[in-house]
């Protein structure tokens, strides 16, 4: 798909479609009164004739419109002006989207980037008009042997804004946000994919790609560099698979040199069983999305890439399968991870930790600005936040604040759980330093607790996706959450490190 941004009238011009919206009540959006008036009256009267009310969801399509240059003006139902905020601004573009992919023409150039939503700009407007558009088109059919071809695709979109000095700001913010949605796609790719294609190894053959087309670094451990290391629980839980673990190690390094890199962590489980504290069986095809955490780190890095951030990042992948073999850890088995600590594994089922646990120390040797984990960690996320925040927590509320704050920029939105002293003590062990489970109550706090314990030596925040990270139901699916979050936060970190740049003397 081409994309373009514009600034002119409506009425003027060229284009298969014109797409325009329409609030409850018949209510023109200002777009939609231009070329009502160039029309004579033509959208009012069919308005007044009842065709359409302007509720959210509907459409008409109109040809043969007076007075216009477009081929055809497309009304899009917005609902009622006052409760127009973000959810209802992305419902109306996914509806245009939608439509303009059934009707014959190519192209399509929408005036609802131009619709005012409360508190936000031009840019944000923008951006996830881009993101949207890709969500509304994404189709993920590789594995059909026949593939639903639409007849005549769309394949340029213009999105129009107000005033031509903002399309300096638009066209930047396009960028952006074709970069956020190509790394949501990479994240959901990977996500759809089953467990018996997407493997340890083939996200580290991912890996290696992105790094040779972006030009970034890569280094892939393999089970025996991870011996050495003593990454001992990521192993116990490779213990019970034939399929061999990886640790992926993906560098983008366009910052300062020398200046301490974000370093961000990917649970990279392929597929989850439960190991020998099996899972029961419904629903279990849907432990194929428990690497959506490493998804979303190598499609934020994707598109910090493509935006040129002038940071340095550093994307840490720990990846297995967690399965029931014969050699596979036991419930009771005591490891010894990475850092020193013991561990005594009561539930096999609670992998991610044990996995996490060995990249936090690991990340140690990188020297990090600060730590972000991400992980589809643990059901009782999913009871707490449901689909539609993602679990943070933190050892450092600075951080801890501006995840919050691109999660609320990027309409990708956490929310913060307490991580107190309190909750630590559900961790004892008879046995060993701390056990890998804390019982039913706080399940995403005690499983961040047993987290914060390797993650001592640097400003950490741990992301929660258990909820985000994909859709369960009719339309099953990874969503590519939380890229877009994690993109503005590096974005907002780029911005920091321009502003902090020592100036150059004038000569
Ligand atoms: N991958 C799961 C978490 C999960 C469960 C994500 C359901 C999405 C939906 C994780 O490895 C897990 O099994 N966690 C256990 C932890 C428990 C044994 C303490 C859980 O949440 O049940
Ligand atoms: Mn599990
Ligand atoms: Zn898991």
């Amino acid at each position: 798909m081409e994309f373009s941004i514009k600034s002119g009238s409506p009425e003027k011009q060229r284009s298969a479609c014109v797409v325009v919206g329409v609030f409850e009540a018949r209510k023109l959006s200002a777009a939609a009164e231009i070329v009502d008036h160039a029309a004579t009256q033509f959208l009012s009267d069919i308005l007044r004739r009842g065709d359409m009310e302007g509720k959210a969801g509907t459409s008409l399509l109109l040809h043969g419109v007076p007075g216009v240059e477009a081929d055809r003006i497309l009304l899009v139902g917005l609902g009622k002006e006052r409760e127009f905020h973000e959810k209802e601004y992305r419902a109306a573009i996914a509806c245009a989207v939608r439509q303009l992919n059934e009707t014959g023409g190519f192209d399509g150039t929408l005036y609802l980037t131009e619709l005012n939503v409360k508190k936000r700009d031009v840019a944000w407007k923008i951006r996830q008009a881009a993101i949207v558009v890709q969500e509304t088109l994404y189709r993920f059919d590789r594995l059909k042997s026949k593939k639903e071809e639409v007849r005549r695709p769309l394949r340029k979109l213009t999105f129009c804004v107000n005033r031509r000095n903002e399309l300096t700001i638009a066209e930047t913010a396009l960028a952006q946000g074709l970069a956020i949605a190509e790394g949501m796609d990479l994240a959901k790719n990977l996500g759809n994919l089953p467990g018996n294609i997407c493997t340890p190894s083939y996200l580290a053959e991912q890996a290696s790609l992105l790094g040779s087309t972006l030009g970034l670094g890569v280094e892939i451990l393999d089970r025996g560099d991870m011996e050495k290391l003593g990454m001992n629980t990521l192993l116990s839980v490779a213990r019970g698979s034939t399929e061999p673990p990886k640790f992926i190690i993906l560098r983008h390094e366009s910052g300062t040199s020398g200046a301490k890199p974000i370093v961000l962590i990917g649970k990279g489980i392929t597929f989850d069983s439960g190991g020998i504290s099996l899972k029961p069986g419904l629903e279990m095809d849907e432990m194929k999305y428990d690497m959506c955490g490493a998804a979303s780190v190598l499609g934020a890095i994707k598109a910090a890439a493509m935006m040129k951030l002038p940071i340095n990042i550093i994307g840490v992948i720990p990846t297995t399968e967690n399965m029931p073999g014969g050699a596979a850890s036991k419930p009771g088995d005591v490891i010894t991870s990475m850092s020193g600590k013991t561990v005594e594994i009561l539930n096999t089922d609670a992998e991610g930790r044990l996995i996490l646990c060995d990249a936090l120390t690991y990340v140690e040797r990188l020297e990090p600005e600060c730590v972000v984990d991400v992980a589809t960690l643990t059901g009782a996320c999913v009871i707490a936040l449901g689909a539609v925040a993602t679990g943070l927590l933190a050892n450092d509320d600075s951080l801890a604040k501006e995840l919050l704050d691109a999660g609320h920029d990027a309409y990708d939105r956490a929310w913060q759980m307490p991580l107190w002293e309190d909750y630590q003590e559900q961790l004892k062990s008879n046995f060993a330093d701390m056990a890998n489970i804390g019982g039913r109550a706080a399940g995403t706090i005690t499983a961040a607790c047993f987290l914060s314990r390797f993650a001592e030596k640097y400003r950490w925040a741990h992301l929660d996706i258990a909820g985000t990270a994909w859709r369960s139901g009719k339309e099953k699916g990874a969503t590519g959450r939380p890229v877009p979050l994690l993109t503005h936060f590096l974005m907002e970190r780029a911005n920091r490190s321009i502003q902090q740049a020592p100036k150059r003397r004038r000569k």
